[in-house]
């Protein structure tokens, strides 16, 4: 198949993509999207074919407002309306109790569904355009670090989609935060673009699912699917050093072994010279960290590297989603600084 790389003014043929049943690669704030309509089986059976993505990881939805909520959902519980009132447009992911409309293909047969309105513009006016709700997991091949620009998309789904758009690079960096608004109290399944700190603010408290800050064991269940599986990991092996950034920097040097590839904070690239190296930014910008976390572990996977080190930011704000997603490449290999 020939993947058509379309612009971000051609909206209309990228909702013609989805509306007769296509694979379109999306941008969103977040990262990019393998889109496919999400009322239409066959098509979302697609998705999980080019991504090689296991049948039992459910997909979520993706809407224009919050009024279509009520389309796909029940028992919507009124603190849904008031974190899409405060955080939608964006980064935030509901799970809710879905109405039979929801194919089983999108929900893995599960009674709930993850409902998105995502914030990027040209995604905004696509998924108007189509009509339909849009399923959409991120666009990598199951397992590989999410795209957070087109080239990133292609090199994994380039031939296997009917086109992509491109939107320019992601903005937020790491996908949405998932909250789960069908227990009590809600609980955060994912880390993302909007921080705990802030859900606490709007619904008070807020569990933390713990697959979010450790390593799931062999008989336990996460409530989010995809989070049991090994993610956005490089082919090398991740090692994670917490700390104070001097402290885990000088951790790295004493460790690390000729060839070693780094992940580190913009201040200490000096230190690791002739080294295989990603700079994360500044230590002080978590933002910054978050918009280059997965194109820093995607860049290993060009070089043969045997091993990573990488440092990385304190468990607040946006640094609990840049953490997890380092952790979770790192299989929570983690060690710690003095
Ligand atoms: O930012 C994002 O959320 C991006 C962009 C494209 O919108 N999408 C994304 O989708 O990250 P995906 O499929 O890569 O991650 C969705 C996660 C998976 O871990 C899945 O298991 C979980 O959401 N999930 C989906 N439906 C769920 C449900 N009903 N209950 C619990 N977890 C669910
Ligand atoms: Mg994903």
């Amino acid at each position: 198949m020939q993947t058509l790389r379309l612009t971000a003014e051609q909206v209309e043929t990228a909702a013609e993509i989805l509306r007769r049943g296509g694979l379109l690669g999306i941008p969103t704030e977040t990262v990019y999207g393998l889109g496919a309509n999400g009322l239409d089986a066959g098509a979302v059976g697609r998705i999980f074919a080019a991504k090689g993505r296991p049948q039992d990881n459910p997909l979520i939805l993706h809407i224009p407002s919050a009024d279509w909520l009520e389309r796909y959902c029940e028992d919507i519980p009124p603190s849904a309306y008031a974190l899409a009132e405060r955080f939608w447009p964006g980064p935030l992911t509901m799970i809710l109790r879905h109405k039979p409309i929801v194919p089983d293909a999108v929900t893995a047969g599960l009674d709930t569904v993850g409902m998105r309105c995502p914030a990027h513009p040209v995604c905004r006016a696509i998924i108007a355009a189509a009509g339909v709700p849009v399923a959409a997991p991120s666009g990598n091949t199951s397992g590989r670090p999410s795209p957070t620009n087109m080239a990133d998309m292609l090199e994994d789904m380039d031939g296997k989609i009917d086109g992509i758009v491109d939107g320019g690079p992601c903005a937020v960096g790491v996908e949405s935060t998932i909250i789960d608004l069908t227990c009590v109290p809600p609980r955060l399944l994912r880390p993302g673009g909007i921080t705990l700190e802030q859900l606490r603010e709007v619904l008070g408290e807020v569990a933390v699912d713990p697959a979010v800050t450790r390593l799931m064991g062999e008989g336990e269940k996460p409530r989010a699917p995809g989070m049991k599986y090994r993610h956005y990991a490089p082919k090398a092996p991740v090692t994670v050093v917490q700390g104070a950034p001097a402290a885990a920097a000088r951790y790295i040097q004493d460790h690390m072994a000729p060839g070693d590839g780094v992940i580190c904070f913009d201040e200490y690239a000096g230190l690791f010279d002739g080294h295989p190296l990603e700079q994360l930014g500044p230590s002080t910008d978590v933002p910054e960290q978050a918009r280059r976390v997965f194109d820093a572990l995607r860049w290993f996977d060009g070089t043969d590297v045997q091993q990573i080190w990488a440092q990385c930011p304190e468990a607040a704000g946006i640094g609990l989603a840049v953490a997890n997603r380092l952790n979770k490449a790192a299989g929570f290999h983690i060690v710690q600084a003095e």
